[in-house]
């Protein structure tokens, strides 16, 4: 087996397309552009700093605009904003649900919070994404539906959902994904919190799932500081979410009365604030990160054992994090690279630990995962930064 990749010329090519006056490149930074300080101190001038006041609806309408999806309800981030599209989907205690073992943490943990089981699948190499055809396959071989519900054969659990995420951007393949869905009776919930600003046979993301979930922690696309939001075309769902995640009280004047145990997980307005000023700069945003990540694939169009991720021909992709893939004989020298990188002052990571791995999930039910442990084993994330393509655009 050949062991002759050039590390070194990997690392001179990063930094043929990275500024050359910065001794440190992180993976990702906020950039703060447009109306961020004028709308966050109008807040504070005005005493609107909670989970009251203008912002916050303005921030949901303008999600609502872009993304095309009828119903946004803002939340603290993203991962209540999972905990929330999952119980308002149904998923109970005792149940399984369907979700890619390569995700972050939060995906499965959401799942953990409703007191049900997260059952790992495989993603493709054509996404990073869940692969929905190797998912029918399975699923016809492990589950019966009865009573219009599926059912584990081997665990005897119900499958009450399936959470794809569009992983660094990248959308998963979502027509296929729904047929799937309706043939085995699961909802679909989509965790859209790398995705915003990506879309889908010319369509947001965000729209497939009965529910989906955005992030808008510091690395995303736009920041809130710390934040989410609840997608859904359905207005009676969207009613509920607003309800439970406002500690589900019944609206009067002084009585404090709630119907049923609720949640406080409202976006401040203050947050709301800085993301109306980040939404307002979300196009131009996606278009910088769209031409660094064209400068990367051409700058390693030509080389040997290393080749950069791209989208594929039914997504248009924000490109939130970008991907170098080593090619399989290489997947050894992995660590290596990530070392020269990081001692270059090239910040670069791997994806994250494939969830089954990780001893909290040691009793989970899985599939076969070869192409999610392949594609870890050999995959490293790069500088993304909006900034970045900026200053490409400007050389
Ligand atoms: C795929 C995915 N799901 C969920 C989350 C959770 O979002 P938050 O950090 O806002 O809770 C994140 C990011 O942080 C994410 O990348």
């Amino acid at each position: 087996m050949s062991k002759s990749i050039d590390l070194k010329r990997i690392v001179e090519t990063l930094q043929s397309v990275l500024p050359k006056d910065q001794e440190y490149i992180a993976l990702h930074e906020p950039r703060f552009s447009g109306n961020e300080w004028a709308y966050v101190k109008e807040c504070l001038d005005t005493g609107w700093v909670s989970s009251v006041g203008k912002y916050v609806n303005r921030f949901e309408e303008m999600l609502q605009e872009y993304t095309g999806v009828r119903y946004a309800v803002a939340v603290v981030n993203g991962t209540a904003a999972l905990h929330m599209c999952l119980q308002l989907a149904g998923v109970e205690a005792g149940d399984e649900v369907v979700v890619p073992s390569l995700t972050f943490i939060a995906t499965a943990n959401a799942i953990h919070y409703c007191g049900a089981t997260p059952h790992f699948v495989d993603i493709e190499t054509r996404t990073l994404g869940l692969d929905p055809y190797k998912l029918g396959d399975y699923l016809e071989e492990i589950t019966e539906i009865r009573d219009s519900t599926c059912f584990n054969k081997i665990t005897g659990k119900r499958l009450k959902a399936v959470v794809p995420m569009h992983t660094f951007g990248h959308p998963v393949d979502l027509d296929p994904l729904m047929e799937v869905c309706n043939r085995f009776k699961l909802e679909l919930i989509e965790d859209a919190a790398e995705s915003l600003g990506s879309f889908y046979n010319g369509r947001h993301t965000g729209h497939w799932g009965k529910l989906s979930a955005l992030s808008f922690n510091g690395n995303k696309v736009v920041t809130t500081g710390g934040g989410g939001a609840i997608l859904t075309n359905d207005s009676s769902l969207a009613k509920l979410a607003k309800h439970i995640t406002t500690t589900a009280k019944v609206p009067h004047r002084w009585a404090f009365n709630h119907d049923r145990v609720g949640y406080n997980y409202r976006l401040p307005n203050l947050n709301a604030a800085l993301g109306c000023a980040q939404l307002e700069q979300l196009p131009d945003f996606v278009e910088k990160k769209r031409n660094l990540a064209d400068q990367y694939n051409k700058a390693f169009s030509e080389m040997e054992g290393v080749s950069f991720f791209t989208e594929t021909e039914f997504a248009k992709s924000n490109y939130w994090l970008n991907v170098l893939l080593l090619d399989e004989q290489y997947a050894d020298r992995r660590d290596d690279l990530l070392e020269l990188t990081n001692e270059m002052g090239i910040m670069t990571r791997p994806f994250w630990t494939v969830l089954h791995k990780l001893p909290i999930h040691a009793r989970c039910p899985k599939m076969d995962l070869t192409v999610a442990e392949n594609l870890e084993s050999r995959a490293i994330n790069i500088p993304s930064s909006v900034v970045l393509g900026v200053i490409n655009n400007e050389a």
